[in-house]
């Protein structure tokens, strides 16, 4: 059976408990911090921001705030990654340049940034832009060029298309950036063996958790907010059972 160990805890302090040299993958979507963006910006996304990440976190940080918290998480990480161990790192596109910098900083070799294609985004304001349905994820792997790609000898493209959550996954109740776990098992099953222990430092909902277990990955996760922190353990638990 899998090893599973849930922090409702600020991830850099569970991070530095954690020993040196000992994840395979950290797989994670931490946030975007795009509260102040949205504020000044005055978007009617404005309100629905507010509501969704007034406790969250790291999301209404000035820019150099985010950049040191962001900095913080990354010298963890490589810390904890094992030679030759993968991360993957979701982010808004705007924000992609800044992570591979501070990545850089680390030793971390930057592999990919690649794009998830929200097959049913929501339709706001389609009649007066385009809808945004797309996020990025950039791919790094530690101290070697190449880490585990199990691509069976076929071509795998930098562009993955699914559904959004779906209510059947949110049924423990509603993260607002909740990743569908079709996704985040993408990601595990390319980049991680069976046995291999997988981090996410920002679990929110625990999507990467319920991908970890369903396919037989050990698992470490945190969540600070202890409403998302709940939801996780009980979705994660339940695939565990
Ligand atoms: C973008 S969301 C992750 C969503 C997740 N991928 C899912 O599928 O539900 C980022 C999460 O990081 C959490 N968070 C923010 N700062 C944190 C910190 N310092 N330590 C741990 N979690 C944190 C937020 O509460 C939020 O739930």
């Amino acid at each position: 059976m899998a090893n599973l160990i849930l922090h409702n805890q600020d991830c850099i302090e569970v991070m530095t408990s954690i020993e040196e040299n000992s994840v395979d993958l950290i797989l994670t979507d931490p946030p975007y911090n795009l509260g102040n963006f949205m504020r000044d910006r005055d978007t009617n996304l404005k309100k629905m921001r507010d509501n969704f990440f007034g406790s969250a976190g790291w999301d209404d940080l000035s820019f150099e705030e985010w950049e040191e918290s962001m900095d913080r998480f990354f010298e963890e990480s490589v810390r904890v990654l094992k030679h030759g161990g993968s991360m993957i790192v979701f982010m808004a596109i705007i924000k992609v340049e800044s992570i591979i910098k501070i990545a850089e900083r680390y030793g971390l070799y930057y592999k990919t940034t690649g794009i998830w294609h929200k097959l049913n985004p929501m339709p706001r304001n389609m009649n007066l832009h385009f809808v945004n349905s797309t996020e990025t994820w950039i791919y790094f792997t530690y101290k070697k060029k190449t880490g585990t790609f199990n691509n069976d000898g076929k071509m795998i493209h930098d562009f993955i298309e699914t559904a959004v959550a779906s209510n059947g996954e949110r049924r423990f109740g509603k993260h607002p950036t909740q990743k569908p776990v079709k996704l985040m098992e993408f990601f595990v099953n390319v980049l991680s063996n069976e046995n291999d222990t997988i981090l996410d430092p920002f679990m929110g909902s625990g999507s990467t958790g319920v991908a970890a277990i369903k396919n037989d990955r050990n698992f470490i996760g945190v969540e600070l907010n202890e409403k998302y922190y709940n939801i996780a353990r009980q979705r994660i638990e339940e695939v565990w059972e």
